[in-house]
């Protein structure tokens, strides 16, 4: 080990053994916000966005740093321009950034305008509704292939034989892996991801290194061979973009890292908690199975009632008054969408699940504002088709066994989501 690694190991180490300890006491004191991140709601942490929002429309914790679970604040704190998601310093909030480890290149929903807006401008054409519509006969062979794939089996699991192969193909196929690259690219993907969830240990903070070196090397040997012969992909789009100087090659990878990680894992949990919401109140699976058209409703219910991503942040960039409350430069809130979208004030009986719910606003799973989630429409059309697909095809699906979640709290998923299955005519 070099002199500055072993400098960033220790460093490591101890920020980890004294954050741990900082987190464990305000919880123990009542914190609310710290609680959010507390493994005891990880099962159902719905209680406790019901208890932030008893608190007030806005609620801050012992540590300093504001929470909301109401649908209107929500919306409010992620519209706001006096908000940002860089700290007041400039740099990017949380994670491993600012440690004397490597920081991964920043993909742009790190950064504020104007270079927020610059980059998701580049990004924003592989997003055309017209690129993505076109696009969906491809999303239908790929659930097939990997329908085929389980063909005649009793028991799949749904996340590990469909929630996770589907979105990391549409990824690849959107940035143009070469076919050589894919299963690598798949398992940095979840490695990546992992590390964005929270690095908590030494070697888990190696690995995460690691792979980030390796795709920004496939990135940046992708960027000189698009530039001499570009394709009809995101990083072909890209090169140009470095070429003619509009962005630069680590802000090239930072964008591609991003799509990788922000189109990865949310859609893999909106395919895992969508099906087990669907599976656990039969008479909506069985609605859904006598009217598969229904299925792009039941998308948008799915990503109401149990968010892929259930919070983020922002940092108030001045002072900033708001439901009653000052909130100072520099300070952070949380505006947790999963609260926002079971807030009452919001919609009609919050708690239940009804794919054929009309009234109330957009959720806001995909947020709201300027970092409105550029893969909407895309992540939209791969639900969807899975849904439908699933319904259509196999009307009998059962949940068995209890599915693993992911240890996280901001990102709500399944690792494993086990059904049995008769498919049509057994
Ligand atoms: C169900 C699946 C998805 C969910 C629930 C989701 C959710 C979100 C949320 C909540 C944000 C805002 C984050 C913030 O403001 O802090 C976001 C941003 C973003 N998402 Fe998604 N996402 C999904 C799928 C995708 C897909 C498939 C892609 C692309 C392949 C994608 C690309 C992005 C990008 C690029 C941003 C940053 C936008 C910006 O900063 O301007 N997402 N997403």
């Amino acid at each position: 080990m070099t002199n500055s690694s072993a400098v960033a190991s220790l460093w490591l180490r101890s920020q980890l053994q004294a954050g741990r300890a900082a987190t464990w006491l305000l919880s123990e004191l009542g914190d609310l916000v710290v609680q959010l991140e507390h493994p005891r709601w990880r099962d159902d942490p719905y209680p406790l966005y019901e208890q932030i929002r008893q608190r007030g429309p806005l609620y801050r914790g012992l540590s300093g740093t504001w929470a909301t679970s109401s649908f209107a604040v929500c919306n409010q704190v992620l519209r706001d321009r006096r908000f940002g998601v860089q700290r007041v310093d400039g740099r990017a909030q949380g994670g491993l950034l600012g440690a004397p480890v490597p920081a991964p290149p920043e993909g742009f929903v790190e950064l504020d305008p104007p270079d927020h807006t610059r980059l998701r401008r580049l990004a924003m054409p592989a997003f055309n509704p017209k690129r993505l519509e076109a696009y969906r006969p491809r999303v239908q062979s790929i659930v097939d292939s990997l329908l085929a794939k389980v063909a005649g089996r009793e028991s799949l699991d749904l996340v590990r034989d469909l929630g996770t192969p589907l979105p990391i193909t549409v990824i690849s196929d959107l940035l143009g892996i070469p076919d050589a690259e894919r299963g690598a690219f798949a398992e940095f993907g979840e490695v990546v991801i992992e590390g964005f969830n929270g690095v908590s240990s030494m070697r888990q903070a190696r690995e995460v290194t690691a792979v980030t070196e390796h795709l920004v090397a496939l990135f940046d040997r992708l960027l000189r061979e698009r530039a001499v012969e570009p394709g009809d992909d995101v990083i072909s789009t890209l090169a140009a973009a470095v070429g003619e100087e509009r962005m630069t090659a680590r802000e090239l990878h930072g964008t591609a890292m991003l799509l990788l990680v922000a189109g990865f894992e949310t859609t893999v949990n909106l395919i895992g908690n969508g099906m087990r919401a669907l599976l656990e109140h039969p008479e909506q699976w069985a609605r859904l199975r006598a009217e598969p058209e229904l299925a792009a409703a039941a998308v948008e219910e799915a990503l109401r009632y149990d968010s892929p991503v259930q919070s983020t942040s922002r940092v108030a960039h001045t002072e900033i008054e708001l439901a009653g409350q000052t909130i100072k430069p520099g300070q952070t809130v949380v505006a947790i969408l999963a609260g926002g979208n079971r807030d009452a004030q919001a919609y009609e009986r919050p708690e239940q699940f009804d794919i054929t719910r009309s009234a109330g606003p957009e959720h806001l799973a995909f947020a709201s504002g300027i970092h409105y989630c550029l893969g909407a429409r895309l992540a939209r059309i791969e639900g969807e088709i899975v849904f439908r697909t699933l319904a259509e095809r196999m009307p009998s699906l059962r949940l068995v066994g209890r599915p693993e979640r992911r240890d996280t709290s901001a990102i709500r998923g399944l690792r494993t989501l086990p059904v049995t299955v008769a498919q049509r005519g057994q």
